[in-house]
């Protein structure tokens, strides 16, 4: 995929169902004796692919340049010759202890300044260009032995990149490489000084070499300036990625080059790494990251209510997310199989949450779901993070429900999924923008992005997700939840369409330079939407707008704009100030409104695009592959699913537990 516009083409063919699963393996962890059974028993569960390798660089070089490739190849021959098909993970995620001794200058340093250690993982910068010497050697080096194996099916680069806060860091080679990426950027020092203002607090500086890095102000930094780092950083992992996808595509023909994201990891721009690989992967622990996502004050009850089975949207925005990034194709990489160690709790899953989430990727249009790990390890950091066998060798209680859907995905072929009908906007740079300046402690990016996506699905349609590249003529409904800033190119796009579409707060709201626009918010978007908007105020949990919406009333927090305008108004607040403005298919939501109220919004929005919402009772959600339909059930109670009458079920029934899936075909 190169970048510029690029259209969803959603796959080609009837996937083969029997190659759908995976597994991730750390042979270096186990003794050799045991290899050849771990990989006879993979392939009679029904698990097609294996990963391995992505943090054994201390086991392929012990030493500087010394190679040991000899344990590597019995485990690939041992793992191809059971019949699996191997993913190949560079090790760059864990550089061995003599190359931090020998260059420590690589080790990160944290936003508190301090130089982070060795005895973990992801212990480098991504500006160190000595590192990515290293980098490229040790690929180089796998992809000369491996690259034409006849059991590596593909690669993954390093692992999770950014996991662990770790995209941006503060260091003395990091600002130097900052100040030659500003000095690129605006050529001049005067240049940049203007566009960031910088004659306010005397902040001038004299030459590029003067620029620092934006942690250590005594209060907070110029906001241009921190956007301008989180750029910066985000360039340095695609530069990263880029040096090992380079030698990759050299060396490894006819392999495809993925890499493992992560969850609601907003540090760098995924949609320009993704560019440099065939497809998207990433790692999905639904439980975990429950806890983690929605930590909002507001979220307790969400938290307790879907606590062993994660929430009804957590993964579909992401699978949806992912998607985008590889043309309709995506993998999971790592599913969660069990309780994972790294929340702050770690429930067990619901009795069939494991098949959910399965079902759930496979549905949302995944080729492959690959489970994290084979068997948990008695040792180091992950002894108590589940995998499908427990130390002792015995299959796990998710192992169980891995086979189940093995045994199922016999029977079933799948189609290749077909765009949504709705589309939803996704840009790390507006994220980075209201990280940098939130101007209410919660406004959050990704929050409202998911809102939005949430009070969707809630009506049973699909979402497709899409970024900055694509084509959006095609989509019957666009909602844009935000966009801070975007090039002109992307304006005019969004400016050309006449089919629905709903932008959200703070659309416009900033130059490129990260200032005001000189016409006021939303800046290019008033040639499209006529308005201006005069005031803006962000509200603590508990004060709230009333919202008027015909005869009923709803409410709005954390965010709401005072608009002046013509328009017509769908809503207004409750001092009659417009809150929703429309001018023909196009609107504008000056507010963040109540989930019920999101939904009523949604619901007319899709109604006027010729679609069908029907509002599904809680935690149900449906999703469509090709000609079936699935369903997957995450409230406590045993659900009946909408499946029209005389539906044919190809998974479950008309009834299914908390945890249950059903899909049946359209006839
Ligand atoms: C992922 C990571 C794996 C493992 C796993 C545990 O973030 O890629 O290596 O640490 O989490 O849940």
């Amino acid at each position: 995929m190169a970048g510029g516009v690029f259209r969803l083409t959603h796959g080609l063919s009837v996937e083969r169902t029997s190659e759908m699963l995976g597994v991730c393996y750390y042979p270096e962890q186990w003794a050799e004796a045991r290899w050849a059974d771990d990989a006879r028993r993979m392939a009679d569960m029904g698990l097609a692919y294996v990963r391995i390798a992505e943090f054994a660089w201390a086991r392929m070089e012990p030493r500087e340049g010394e190679y040991e490739w000899g344990w590597l190849d019995r485990a690939i021959e041992t793992l191809a010759g059971a019949g699996l098909k191997i993913v190949l993970g560079t090790p760059t995620a864990t550089p061995p202890y003599w190359l931090i001794a020998k260059y420590p200058e690589i080790l990160p340093v944290g936003i508190d300044g301090r130089q982070r250690g060795f005895g973990s993982r992801r212990h480098v910068s991504f500006s160190s260009a000595v590192y990515r010497r290293e980098a490229r050697r040790i690929v180089d080096a796998m992809a000369t032995r491996y690259g034409s194996h006849p059991g590596v099916a593909g690669w993954q680069t390093d692992n999770e990149y950014g996991c662990h806060d770790t995209a941006r860091s503060y260091g003395d080679l990091d600002r130097e490489a900052f100040q030659v990426w500003l000095a690129e950027r605006y050529g001049s020092i005067e240049a940049l000084n203007e566009a960031w203002g910088n004659v306010f607090w005397s902040m001038e500086y004299p030459d590029f070499g003067a620029v620092g890095l934006p942690n250590a102000t005594v209060t907070e930094p110029n906001p241009s300036h921190a956007l301008d780092f989180a750029r910066f950083a985000s360039d340095m992992v695609v530069e990263f990625n880029r040096a090992q996808t380079e030698i990759l595509r050299r060396k490894s023909p006819g392999r495809f080059i993925t890499h493992n994201f992560m969850q609601r990891t907003l540090t760098f721009d995924h949609f320009r790494l993704a560019e440099d690989l065939d497809f998207a992967s990433w790692d999905s622990y639904p439980l975990g990251k429950l806890e983690v996502i929605f930590d909002d004050d507001r979220d307790a009850e969400l938290k307790r209510t879907y606590a062993r089975v994660g929430h009804p949207d957590g993964p579909a925005f992401h699978h949806d997310l992912y998607r985008a990034m590889g043309n309709g194709r995506f993998w999971v990489m790592e599913q969660q199989p069990g309780p994972v160690n790294w929340a702050p709790w770690n429930p067990a899953p619901v009795s069939g949450a494991v098949r959910l989430w399965t079902w759930e990727a496979l549905a949302h249009g995944a080729d492959v779901v690959s489970y994290f790990r084979w068997r948990q390890p008695p040792f180091a950091q992950e002894q108590m993070h589940t995998g499908l066998h427990r130390p002792d060798d015995s299959p796990d209680f998710g192992a169980e429900e891995a086979m189940r859907v093995a045994e199922e995905l016999k029977s079933l072929a799948l189609e290749p999924t077909a765009p949504a009908p709705v589309a939803l906007f996704f840009d790390y740079q507006t994220a980075w923008t209201y990280e940098v300046q939130p101007q209410g402690r919660d406004f959050d990016y990704f929050r409202l992005c998911f809102d939005w996506y949430s009070a969707v699905r809630r009506l049973g349609i699909d979402v497709d997700i899409v970024g900055s590249g694509h084509d959006l003529a095609d989509y019957p409904v666009v909602l844009v939840p935000s966009l801070a800033m975007a090039e002109d190119a992307v304006w005019q796009r969004l400016g050309r369409r006449t089919k629905t579409t709903l932008y959200g707060p703070r659309t416009g709201s900033k130059t490129l330079n990260m200032g005001i626009p000189e016409t006021l918010p939303p800046g290019p978007l008033a040639e499209t939407l006529p308005l201006r908007v005069l005031q803006v105020e962000s509200l603590r949990p508990g004060v709230a707008h009333t919202l008027r919406i015909g005869n009923r009333t709803g409410s709005a927090s954390r965010w709401a704009e005072r608009l002046e305008t013509d328009l017509d108004a769908d809503i207004r607040f409750d001092d009659g100030t417009p809150a929703l403005v429309r001018k023909g298919q196009q609107r504008y939501l000056a507010c963040w409104p109540d989930d019920e109220t999101l939904v009523d919004i949604m619901t007319d929005l899709m109604r006027d695009a010729g679609l069908e919402p029907a509002l599904l009772p809680d935690g149900l959600r449906l999703r469509r592959r090709g000609s079936i339909t699935f369903a997957f059930n995450r409230n406590s109670q045993a659900m009946e699913v909408p499946a029209p009458a005389g539906a044919r079920f190809v998974v479950g029934g008309r009834t299914i537990p908390n945890g249950g899936v059903a899909a049946w075909r359209d006839e």
